[in-house]
C-alpha cells in the first residue's frame, strides 16, 4: 500500500496563485454595481443641484409652523454661489441667513442699544427637529449673555447673572427693591387689605365676608375670553355700598365720585334747590343756629342770617365732611386741606396694569390656584404699602426647572421653566408675519 504523500508543494499546486489577476463573473458583477451606483448618484448629485439648486439631504423633520414650507427648501436655504444669468445657483444650500428668515418675518432686535452682537435666528430658533414648539428655545440662547451680562457703553441696569429659573434668577424687581413710599407711590390710595379680608366685616347692612372678586374682576380679552390681568378698582362697583358719600343730614342724595370741583357743583347745586324747595326748614335753622355744634378743624361759622347766608355755610359744613372724612380716607393729599371753602388737591390715582412690566404672566393659565396662594401678603398684610405680588419661590413651587424646551416631556407636578416661557425676547410679544397673501404656488408644492 502506497502512502499518498501530502507535502506542503502538492497542496499549493492545487490553487491558482494568479487567481486574483483574472476576472471572476462574480466579481465582475460587483464591479458593474458599483460603477452604476457611483454614476448613477453623480447624476442625481448632477442634476438635482442644477435643477433644484441642491437641497440634497434632509436634516430632519420641519417644525409644526413651517411644516407646510417644508418642501419649498429655497424659502430658507440660500445657495453658497449666487446664481447669474448663465449658471443657477450652485452650491448646496446651506446657508440659512437671517434675512431669509426676516423676508417673512418681523423680529425686533433685543436690546439693540446694549447689546452688540444679535446672535443668529437659527441659533435659539432651532429647525428640522420635529413637530416642536419653534419659539420654545432653550435657555442657552439667553444664559449666553445673561450668565455674565455686559451691557455697551455703561452699566447693566439688570441683574447681572442670571442663568436659570430654578437656580439663579433674581428675586422679582418691586420685591427686591421697592421701598413703603414707593410702593405708596405707585396707587396713591390708602387700603388695608387684611382689614377688609377680615370674616365678618361691617357691611351695608350686616356682616359681611369679602372676595378678591368683589374688588377685582378679570379683564375682557379683545376676542371675549378672560384677559390677562385684573380690571382696574372701581370705586362704584366695589366701595360705594360701605362708603357712601352723604354730605348733607337733610339729603338722601350722595356725592358723585368725581373731581372735587364737579363734587363742589353738585353740593351747591343740591344744597340751593333744598333750600328753594324747604324754605320753612332753612328759616327754622337760621332761628335756632347756635345750637348746632361747629365741626371739628373747621373756622369758627359766622352764624347766617339769610338764605344766601345759610347756603354758604351749609356748603362748607357739607364739603368739610367730604373732603376730610370721606374723600380723605381714600386719598392722600401733600398738601393740607382748605379751611376757607377752597378746594382740596388729592393725589392722582394711578393703577398699574403691570407690577412686573419685565416678564409676560397670565392669570388664567393659573386660575386653578387661590388667589391668596400667590398673593399670600393680601390676607396677613397689616402695613398699608407692602407689595402683594408673589416671591420667585412660589413661582417655583411648579416652575422647577424639571423639565426643560424640547427636552423630555413634562414630568407629572413639574411647569415648564425655559426663558421663553416668561420674557419677551424681540421687544414686543408676537413678532408677527411680515408676508401675507402669497400665491400658493409659492409657498407650497402639490
Ligand atoms: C423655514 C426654513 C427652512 C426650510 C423651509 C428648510 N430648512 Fe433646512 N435648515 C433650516 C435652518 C434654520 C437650518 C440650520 C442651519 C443654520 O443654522 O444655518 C437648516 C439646516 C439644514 C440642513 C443641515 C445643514 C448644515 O449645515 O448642517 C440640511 C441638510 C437642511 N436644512 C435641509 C433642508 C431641506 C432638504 C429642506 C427642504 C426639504 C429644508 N432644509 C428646508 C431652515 C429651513
Ligand atoms: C415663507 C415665509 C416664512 C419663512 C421664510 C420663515 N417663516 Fe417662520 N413662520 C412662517 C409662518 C406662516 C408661521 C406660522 C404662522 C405664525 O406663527 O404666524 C411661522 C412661524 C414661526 C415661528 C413661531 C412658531 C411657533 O411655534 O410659535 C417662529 C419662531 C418662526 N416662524 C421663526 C422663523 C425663523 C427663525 C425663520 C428662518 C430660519 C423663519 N421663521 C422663516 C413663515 C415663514
Ligand atoms: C437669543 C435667542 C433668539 C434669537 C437669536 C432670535 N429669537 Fe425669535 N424668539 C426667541 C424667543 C425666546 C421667542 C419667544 C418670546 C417672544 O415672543 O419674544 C421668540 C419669538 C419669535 C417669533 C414669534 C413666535 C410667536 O410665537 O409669535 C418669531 C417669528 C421669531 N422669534 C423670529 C426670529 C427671527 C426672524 C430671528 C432672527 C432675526 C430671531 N427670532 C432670533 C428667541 C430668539
Ligand atoms: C447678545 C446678548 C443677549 C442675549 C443673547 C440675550 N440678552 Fe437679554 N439683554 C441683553 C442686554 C445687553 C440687556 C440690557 C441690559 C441693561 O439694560 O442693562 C438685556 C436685557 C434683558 C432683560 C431685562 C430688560 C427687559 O427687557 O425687561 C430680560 C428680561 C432679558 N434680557 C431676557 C432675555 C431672554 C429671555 C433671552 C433669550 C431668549 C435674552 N435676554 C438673550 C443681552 C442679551
Ligand atoms: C416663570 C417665569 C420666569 C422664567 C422661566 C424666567 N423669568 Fe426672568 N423674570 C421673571 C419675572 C416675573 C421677572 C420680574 C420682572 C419685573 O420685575 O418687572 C423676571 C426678571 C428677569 C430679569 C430682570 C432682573 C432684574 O434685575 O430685575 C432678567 C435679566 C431675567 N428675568 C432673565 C431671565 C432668564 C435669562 C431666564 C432663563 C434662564 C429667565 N429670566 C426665566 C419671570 C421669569
Ligand atoms: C374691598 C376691595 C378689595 C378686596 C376685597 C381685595 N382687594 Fe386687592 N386691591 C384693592 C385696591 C383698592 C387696590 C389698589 C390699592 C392699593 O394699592 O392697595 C388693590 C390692589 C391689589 C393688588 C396690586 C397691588 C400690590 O401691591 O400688589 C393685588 C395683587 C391685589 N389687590 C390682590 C388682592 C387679592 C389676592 C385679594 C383677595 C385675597 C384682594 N386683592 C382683595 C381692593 C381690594
Ligand atoms: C363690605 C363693606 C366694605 C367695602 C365694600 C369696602 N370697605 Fe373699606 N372699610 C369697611 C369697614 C367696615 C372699615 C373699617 C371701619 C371704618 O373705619 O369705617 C373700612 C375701612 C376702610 C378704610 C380705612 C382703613 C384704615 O385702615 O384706616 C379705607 C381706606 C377703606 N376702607 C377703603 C376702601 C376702598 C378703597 C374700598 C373699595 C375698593 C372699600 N374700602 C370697600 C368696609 C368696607
Ligand atoms: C372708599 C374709598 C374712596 C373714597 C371715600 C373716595 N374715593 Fe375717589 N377713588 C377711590 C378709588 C378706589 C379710585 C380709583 C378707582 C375709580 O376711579 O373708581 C378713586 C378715584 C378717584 C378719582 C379719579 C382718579 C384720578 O386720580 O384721576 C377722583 C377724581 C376721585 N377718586 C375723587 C374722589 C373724591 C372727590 C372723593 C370724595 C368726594 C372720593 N374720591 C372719595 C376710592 C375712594
Ligand atoms: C400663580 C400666581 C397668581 C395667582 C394664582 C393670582 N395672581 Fe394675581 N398676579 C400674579 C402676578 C405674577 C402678577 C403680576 C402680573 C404682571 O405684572 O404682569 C399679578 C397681578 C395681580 C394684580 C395687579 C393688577 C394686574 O392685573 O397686574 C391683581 C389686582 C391681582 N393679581 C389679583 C389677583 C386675583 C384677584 C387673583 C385670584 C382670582 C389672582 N391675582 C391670582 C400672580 C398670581
Ligand atoms: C400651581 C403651579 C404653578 C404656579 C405656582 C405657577 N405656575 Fe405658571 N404655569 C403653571 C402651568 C401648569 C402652566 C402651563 C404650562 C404650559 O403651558 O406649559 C403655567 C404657565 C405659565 C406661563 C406661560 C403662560 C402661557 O401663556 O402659556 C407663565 C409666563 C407663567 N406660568 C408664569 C408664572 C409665574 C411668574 C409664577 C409665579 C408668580 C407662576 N407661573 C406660578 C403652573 C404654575
Amino acid at each position: 500500500m502506497t502512502i499518498r504523500k501530502r507535502t506542503t508543494k502538492i497542496v499549493a499546486k492545487r490553487h491558482d496563485l494568479n487567481y486574483f489577476k483574472r476576472m471572476s463573473p462574480v466579481r465582475a458583477w460587483q464591479w458593474w454595481l458599483a460603477a452604476v451606483a457611483l454614476a448613477a448618484a453623480t447624476l442625481w448629485f448632477g442634476t438635482t443641484t442644477l435643477v433644484r439648486g441642491g437641497t440634497l439631504l434632509s436634516a430632519g423633520p420641519m417644525s409644526s409652523s413651517h411644516a407646510v414650507f417644508g418642501e419649498r427648501c429655497e424659502l430658507c436655504h440660500v445657495p453658497v454661489v449666487k446664481a447669474t444669468n448663465w449658471t443657477p445657483g450652485l452650491g448646496l444650500r446651506r446657508r440659512v441667513p437671517d434675512s431669509a428668515c426676516l423676508r417673512c418675518h418681523v423680529a425686533e432686535p433685543h436690546h439693540p442699544a446694549e447689546t452688540t452682537e444679535h446672535p443668529k435666528c437659527s441659533s435659539c430658533h432651532e429647525e428640522h427637529v420635529g413637530a416642536t414648539h419653534l419659539a420654545a428655545t432653550k435657555d442657552a440662547g439667553c444664559t449666553q449673555c445673561h450668565a455674565h451680562l455686559e451691557a455697551r457703553g455703561g452699566a447693566v441696569t439688570v441683574a447681572r447673572e442670571v442663568s436659570s429659573f430654578a437656580g439663579c434668577h433674581p428675586e422679582f424687581r418691586p420685591l427686591r427693591t421697592e421701598t413703603e413710599s414707593e410702593r405708596a407711590a405707585a396707587t396713591a390710595l390708602v387700603f388695608n387689605h387684611a382689614e377688609h379680608m377680615k370674616a365678618g366685616l361691617k357691611g351695608p347692612s350686616k356682616p359681611v365676608t369679602l372676595a378678591c372678586s368683589t374688588c377685582h374682576a378679570a379683564t375682557m380679552g379683545t376676542d371675549g375670553r378672560q384677559g390677562d390681568g385684573m380690571q382696574p378698582v372701581d370705586f362704584e362697583k366695589s366701595c360705594r355700598s360701605c362708603h357712601s358719600l352723604e354730605f348733607d343730614r337733610h339729603l338722601t342724595a350722595q356725592a358723585p365720585h368725581k373731581s372735587p370741583e364737579v363734587v363742589h357743583a353738585f353740593v351747591v347745586a343740591s344744597l340751593a334747590e333744598f333750600a328753594r324747595s324747604h324754605p320753612q326748614v332753612v328759616a327754622a335753622e337760621i332761628r335756632d343756629w347756635p345750637r348746632q355744634q361747629p365741626l371739628p378743624g373747621m373756622v369758627a361759622m359766622a352764624t347766617p342770617r339769610n338764605e344766601q347766608q345759610w347756603l354758604q355755610v351749609s356748603v362748607m359744613r357739607a364739603e368739610a365732611i367730604l373732603w376730610r372724612e370721606k374723600c380723605g380716607l381714600c386719598h392722600r393729599s401733600d398738601m393740607a386741606l382748605p379751611t376757607d371753602g377752597g378746594l382740596p388737591k388729592y393725589e392722582a390715582v394711578s393703577q398699574p396694569a403691570k407690577w412686573l412690566p419685565g416678564a409676560v404672566f397670565r392669570h388664567p393659565v393659573h386660575r386653578a390656584v387661590a388667589c391668596e396662594s400667590c398673593h399670600t401678603k393680601a390676607l396677613s398684610s397689616v402695613g398699608e404699602h407692602e407689595v402683594l405680588m408673589p416671591t420667585i419661590a412660589t413661582c417655583r413651587r411648579c416652575h422647577d426647572g424639571r423639565s426643560s424646551p424640547q427636552g423630555p416631556a413634562l414630568a407629572a407636578g413639574h411647569a415648564e421653566s425655559g426663558c421663553f416661557l416668561c420674557h419677551v425676547y424681540h421687544g414686543h410679544e408676537d413678532a408677527a408675519l411680515t408676508v401675507a397673501g402669497l400665491p400658493l404656488d409659492r409657498l407650497a408644492r402639490k
